[in-house]
């Protein structure tokens, strides 16, 4: 499925006073202190997310990220513009139902949202709702219990709120899988794991991408995000402030940090290395590369990340 942004802009004042129906504008502008300028939390983004991609999303806090994706499974619509799924719009109301069983939306901390009164139910709500046969929804739940590492026959008739959070997490995580989306849409799924499950969660996310899920994630994790995603969206203030590849995203340094990000580590390491003479020849450093070829440029090196242009140095 291809998402498509259209010139969107988003004002929760607008939403909050279209729902009233009733016209308090006055009210619309104290909550927003009287800033026109602030009242839009996206304004005018487009972009598309390409069937297979992983996206990530970055931005500082209260930049418009979670809002901009709860417009891919139509659970908020533009004030301005349209959001399309393979060109149908998703204010349509037969459209979106079908794009919300297609479109998988984790939530930050979706553990909060544990409602049912047993793990089973929970993960099963989404294929009952989709009205699937009961033996359909088991075969559903039990697989999505098991590839967020949980067994059905140990913890299904449990309470999700006797659980650990991290547990919590993955029955959560576990809800939108068992709804078998095509594009599986992330809101900081790893925030608040101790590290072993974060890798855990990463690892698990890369292989749905791997098996060919558009994925579309996002995180404050630079460096989660420069190793998984194929482009990185960054959002300031609800536009778009950057929109490539994360070598592209993470070339210009200055822009990122007056924007409140910074690159990797590493990828800022070799820039100033870069900088000051030293020949490093790829566009993207993680801690393995800039180590092998900053050993291959000293001669040190064994060869097994001998850069690609054959550039580095040795001799
Ligand atoms: N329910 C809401 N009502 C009114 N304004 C809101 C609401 N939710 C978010 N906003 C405002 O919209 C803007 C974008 O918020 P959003 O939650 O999309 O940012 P974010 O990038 O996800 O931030 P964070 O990194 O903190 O999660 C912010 O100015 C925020 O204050
Ligand atoms: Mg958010």
């Amino acid at each position: 499925m291809r998402l498509a942004f259209e010139q969107v802009s988003y004002s929760y004042a607008g939403a909050a006073s279209r729902k009233k129906k009733a016209g308090k504008k006055e009210k619309r502008q104290a909550d927003w202190g009287n800033a026109p300028g602030e009242v839009w939390a996206l304004r005018n983004v487009s972009l598309t997310v390409e069937p297979g991609e992983f996206l990530g999303v970055a931005g500082h806090t209260g930049s418009g990220k979670s809002t901009l994706i709860q417009h891919m499974n139509g659970l908020v619509h533009p004030t301005e513009g349209r959001v399309t799924a393979d060109g149908a719009d998703l204010v349509d109301k037969d459209v979106a139902v079908s794009v919300r069983q297609r479109v998988g939306l984790v939530f930050q901390y979706p553990e909060n949202q544990l409602f049912a009164n047993t793990v089973y139910d929970d993960v099963a709500y989404g294929p009952r709702n989709m009205k699937l046969p009961e033996d359909e929804v088991d075969r559903r739940v039990r697989e999505a219990l098991l590839l967020v590492g949980l067994d059905a026959d140990e913890i299904g008739e449990r309470s999700p709120f006797d659980l650990s959070g991290g547990q919590q997490r993955r029955v959560a995580f576990a809800g939108v899988l068992a709804m078998e989306p095509e594009v599986l849409v992330l809101d900081e799924p790893v925030a608040g794991l101790d590290p072993l499950s974060r890798a855990d969660f990463l690892a698990l996310i890369a292989s749905f991408h791997a098996s060919g899920m558009t994925v579309v994630m996002v995180s404050h994790s630079m460096e989660d995000l420069a190793a998984l995603a194929d482009r990185i969206l960054v959002l300031s203030e609800g536009r778009v402030f950057a929109l490539g590849t994360p070598a592209e995203v993470f070339a210009d340094a200055a822009a990122l940090k007056a924007v409140g990000l910074a690159a990797p580590a590493p990828q800022t390491f070799a820039s100033a290395l870069r900088e000051a003479g030293f020949p490093l020849p790829r566009a993207l450093y993680d801690e393995a590369t800039l180590a092998a070829d900053i050993a291959a440029a000293l001669g040190c090196g064994d060869g097994a990340a001998s850069a690609p242009d054959g550039g580095g140095g040795r001799g």
